[in-house]
């Protein structure tokens, strides 16, 4: 494991109120909505030596097993928004309305799965069509399950940055319309949105944990791979003064936000090659451009693991009946690889103690089915 702390975590800018309003008004008008499961799983804060432990369960999300829905479908509506001159409201996105604003659109992105999955599903709704480039190495169940939502898939050689690069090239040259959740330099707005769509779930934990009297988290874990998802969190508890740390855990060799903390000069760094790592979702060689001045500036702490983490938390989760992928459970396996290898950094840089309250978040369910099967021993 590898960990690089931030002694000077800093506030971050934030959306407005009403646009955190406008966010949730529109999720809440997606079919299928509701707010996903908050557990806390007592007898394994016991065993690890915390007061609670919260798992925030992205898996039932849309029924499409992944959190990714909340950033892909807010994007598509901004974008069909602004055609409208700003005029289009959340319960006109799927109407007759929306889809006319979408006419001629073919929707292209890059994925290790669960985005690209989310951008067809919203495509599908939409009656358009959609391209997803993905990674090689990607599993027969998550081509599927893109292609399911009636996309196609085409498998590029090379890793998640050639994907993207491919989905940017042939979206220049047929006129499609890139949803990714990786910025760069001349294309920040969409993945902006992307990332404030999914502030949804720490509003909705927020939310569940007043209704039940709780206090909010001390510590949150977020597994990271353009840091998208971890960018959401920095924007949602953005200021360090509120007490709330919040730890990045990528797979050991597809450590871009690590790298980039590490390297100590401001900007992004990518790690040196497409990892290999049961983490599918978290193998991503360079941070998002919107995502990483975020996350730099908010992040208290930054950490890597092996596989072997992931695979022990899918099986804690699984005894609890929450079903976690290997991205699923990286934010569980981090904690537990941090009190099992650096209890001492883990109490002194960020008071995990015995009174404290983690939250973390379960991204995807079985979006490789036989890969879970296989580390857990049993279907999910
Ligand atoms: C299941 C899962 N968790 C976490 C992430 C990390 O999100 P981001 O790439 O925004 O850091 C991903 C990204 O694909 C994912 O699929």
């Amino acid at each position: 494991m590898k960990i690089h702390s931030n002694s000077h975590p800093l506030k971050v800018d934030v959306p407005s109120v009403s646009e955190i309003d406008e966010i949730a008004a529109f999720h809440s008008k997606l079919p299928g909505y509701v707010p996903t499961p908050l557990v806390s799983i007592d007898g394994i804060a016991k065993e690890l030596g915390i007061r609670r432990l919260l798992v925030k369960d992205e898996g039932k999300r849309f029924g499409l097993k992944a959190f990714k829905a909340l950033g892909a479908s807010y994007a598509v509506y901004k974008l069909l928004q602004e055609r409208d001159a700003g005029k289009l409201q959340p319960e006109e996105f799927l109407s007759e309305r929306g889809k006319k604003l979408a006419e001629g659109i073919t929707f292209t992105c890059a994925t290790d799965g669960n985005h690209g999955r989310a951008l067809a599903w919203i495509a599908r709704l939409l009656g358009r069509k959609a391209v997803i480039f993905m990674p090689q190495g990607s599993v027969p169940s998550r081509i599927d399950a893109i292609r399911s939502e009636g996309a196609d898939v085409v498998v590029v050689e090379g890793g998640y940055d050639d994907a993207v690069r491919r989905a940017s090239e042939e979206a220049e040259k047929k006129g499609w319309v890139v949803i990714a959740d990786v910025g760069y330099p001349g294309y920040m707005e969409i993945p902006r949105y992307i990332q404030m769509g999914y502030m949804t779930i720490f509003r909705e934990t927020i939310n569940q944990l007043v209704e039940r009297g709780e206090k909010t988290p001390d510590i949150v874990f977020l597994q990271a791979g353009v840091g998208a998802f971890a960018s959401a969190s920095a924007l949602y508890f953005n200021d360090p003064a509120d007490g709330i740390r919040l730890v990045s855990v990528e797979p050991g060799d597809a450590d871009c936000l690590f790298r980039s903390a590490e390297a100590g000069d401001g900007t992004a760094h990518s790690s040196p090659a497409f990892g290999n790592t049961i983490m599918a979702g978290l193998n991503c060689e360079t941070p998002s451009m919107a995502a990483w001045p975020i996350v730099r500036d908010r992040f208290d702490c930054y950490i890597t693991i092996e596989d072997h983490y992931a695979e022990v938390a899918m099986r804690v989760l699984t005894g609890e009946g929450i079903v976690a992928g290997e991205s699923g459970a990286a934010g569980l396996g981090g904690l537990i690889a941090l009190l099992e290898e650096d209890p001492s950094f883990a109490e002194e840089k960020l008071q995990l103690r015995d009174d404290a309250h983690v939250l973390v978040i379960n991204t995807e369910a079985d979006t490789d089915p036989e890969g879970y099967r296989r580390i857990v021993g049993t279907i999910g």
